[in-house]
C-alpha cells in the first residue's frame, strides 16, 4: 500500500487543508489549495495590514517582502536581487514579452503545448510587432525527452528572437528537460523565457542552474501560498529593459540603495501583498509534511506515476509519457472524440458528471483540440490512491455508457 493510503479514508495529511471531504481534489495542478496553517498566516498579516494601513504599507511591507523573497531565493537557489514578485505567472510572461521590441521577420518560439493565456501574450506581441510566432509539434505520446529536445531546436532558426517554454507543460504534464533546451537555444543566440507555472514545489528547480534570461513561476500553485502569489527571475543582463506589467511610482522613483527592478516591481499600485508574505508560512508548513520540501516532491510523484498506473490499466491506455518526464501531474488519455466540448472556462460534460455523480474534480479536455480526449490528475499530500481507483472506476462506467449509445 502506498504511503499516504488509507483504506478507510483520506490520507493523514488531508487534514491540513480546509478541502470539501465530498469531493476527491484530483487538480491540485489548476489553482493549487492553501493549507489551514498558511491561511491563518495570511489573516495575520491581513490584520497588521489593516490595523495600520499606512504604517503596514509604507514601513512594514518592504521588510517583510523582502523576507518572502529571500525565502523563495532560498528555495530556487536564485540570488534574489534578481528576483521579483508579481501575482501570477500570467502577469510575469506579460511583464517579459511586453518590455521587449520585436520586429517585421523576427520569429517567437512556442510549443504546441503551450499555456493558452502565455500563448496569447506571444500572440499578441508577435500581432503587434510583425513578428511570427513559430509552433514546435512536440510528440505526444513521447518515448523520451529527446523527441522534445529535437522538436524545438528544430523549430528555431536564425531569425528566432525568444522561446517561451514550460517546464511543466499543462495539457500534457510533461517536464520538459528545460535547463538543457534553454542551454542549447543559448548556444544559438536565442534567449528563453520559461514558464515556470507548475514547476516550483512540484519538481527541484535551480534557477541559475536552468540559466534562462527569464522564468516566471508561481507560489500558489504546488508551494501553496494563497492565490496571487507569482514571481519573476529576470537574469542580471537582461534586467535593464524590463518593465512590470503594470507601470507605477517605481518609474520614476528610484531609490538607489533598492534598485530599480524592486523600485518597479514592489508596487504595482495597491494590491493586497499578503499572498507573497506567506512564502515562509508555506515553505515552513510544507518542510514539515515529508521530512522537507525534497520528501514531499518525491512523496507527489511516486503518487502521480501510481495514479497513472492505476488509471492506464483499468482504461487500456499506453503511458503516454516516461516516467522520467513526470512530476506531480499525469495525463492520461481516454479516447478519441469528433467534437469540442469545451474551452478552459467551460468544463467538458464528462468532467461535470465526475463532479456531479462521483464526487470528483478532475480535468477532461480536447488536447490538441478535436480528437483526442485527456484526463489530467494531481498528486498532492491530502491525496491517496484509492481516489484514482475511483476516479478510473468512473470513467470506466461512463465509457461503457458511452459504447452502450448514451452520451456523457
Ligand atoms: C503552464 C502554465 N502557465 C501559466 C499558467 C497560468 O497560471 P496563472 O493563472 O497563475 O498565471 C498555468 C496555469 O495552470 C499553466 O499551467
Amino acid at each position: 500500500m502506498h504511503e499516504s493510503e488509507s483504506a478507510d479514508g483520506p490520507p493523514r495529511h488531508a487534514r491540513h487543508w480546509l478541502l470539501d471531504p465530498d469531493v476527491a481534489q484530483l487538480n491540485h495542478g489548476a489553482f493549487g489549495a492553501c493549507p489551514r496553517a498558511v491561511l491563518a498566516a495570511q489573516e495575520e498579516f491581513r490584520l497588521q495590514m489593516e490595523r495600520e494601513p499606512v504604517r503596514f504599507f509604507f514601513r512594514e511591507r518592504e521588510p517583510l517582502l523582502d523576507a518572502a523573497r529571500n525565502a523563495l531565493a532560498g528555495l530556487l537557489s536564485a540570488a534574489p536581487e534578481d528576483l521579483v514578485f508579481v501575482r501570477n505567472a500570467t502577469e510575469g510572461v506579460n511583464a517579459v514579452l511586453r518590455s521587449l521590441r520585436f520586429a517585421q521577420g523576427d520569429e517567437l518560439l512556442v510549443t504546441d503545448h503551450a499555456y493558452n493565456a502565455c500563448r496569447n501574450v506571444v500572440e499578441y506581441v508577435a500581432r503587434a510587432s510583425g513578428a511570427r510566432v513559430v509552433v514546435a509539434r512536440v510528440p505526444m505520446p513521447i518515448a523520451a525527452e529527446d523527441e522534445a529536445v529535437d522538436a524545438i531546436l528544430a523549430a528555431a532558426s536564425d531569425r528566432t528572437r525568444l522561446a517561451m517554454l514550460d517546464h511543466v507543460t499543462s495539457p500534457t504534464a510533461l517536464v520538459l528537460p528545460i535547463a538543457r533546451i534553454v542551454h542549447l537555444l543559448a548556444d544559438r543566440g536565442i534567449d528563453t523565457l520559461v514558464d515556470g507555472a507548475h514547476a516550483p514545489g512540484m519538481i527541484p528547480l535551480d534557477i541559475e542552474r536552468v540559466g534562462a534570461a527569464y522564468y516566471a513561476g508561481n507560489c500558489h500553485k504546488w508551494l501553496c501560498c494563497p492565490k496571487g502569489a507569482g514571481f519573476l527571475h529576470i537574469r542580471g543582463d537582461r534586467q535593464a529593459a524590463i518593465h512590470p506589467a503594470v507601470i507605477s511610482h517605481g518609474y520614476n522613483t528610484i531609490r538607489a540603495e533598492r534598485g530599480r527592478l524592486y523600485e518597479e516591481f514592489d508596487w504595482a499600485g495597491t494590491v493586497d501583498p499578503t499572498p507573497w508574505l506567506c512564502l515562509p508560512a508555506a515553505l515552513r508548513f510544507l518542510d514539515g509534511l515529508f521530512g522537507g520540501i525534497g520528501g514531499l516532491m518525491r512523496h507527489n510523484h511516486l503518487l502521480a506515476s501510481e495514479a497513472r498506473r492505476v488509471l492506464c490499466e483499468a482504461l487500456g491506455a499506453e503511458p503516454p509519457c516516461p516516467e522520467t518526464m513526470l512530476g506531480a501531474m499525469a495525463a492520461v488519455p481516454l479516447g478519441r472524440e469528433e467534437t469540442a466540448g469545451a474551452n478552459v472556462f467551460r468544463c467538458h460534460p464528462v468532467q461535470n458528471r465526475l463532479l456531479k455523480q462521483f464526487g470528483i474534480e478532475a480535468p477532461v479536455y480536447h488536447w490538441p483540440g478535436p480528437p483526442r480526449l485527456w484526463v489530467r490528475v494531481s498528486a498532492q499530500a491530502y491525496n491517496s490512491v484509492e481516489q484514482y481507483r475511483r476516479l478510473a472506476g468512473a470513467l470506466c462506467a461512463i465509457a461503457a455508457e458511452h459504447r452502450g449509445g448514451k452520451r456523457p
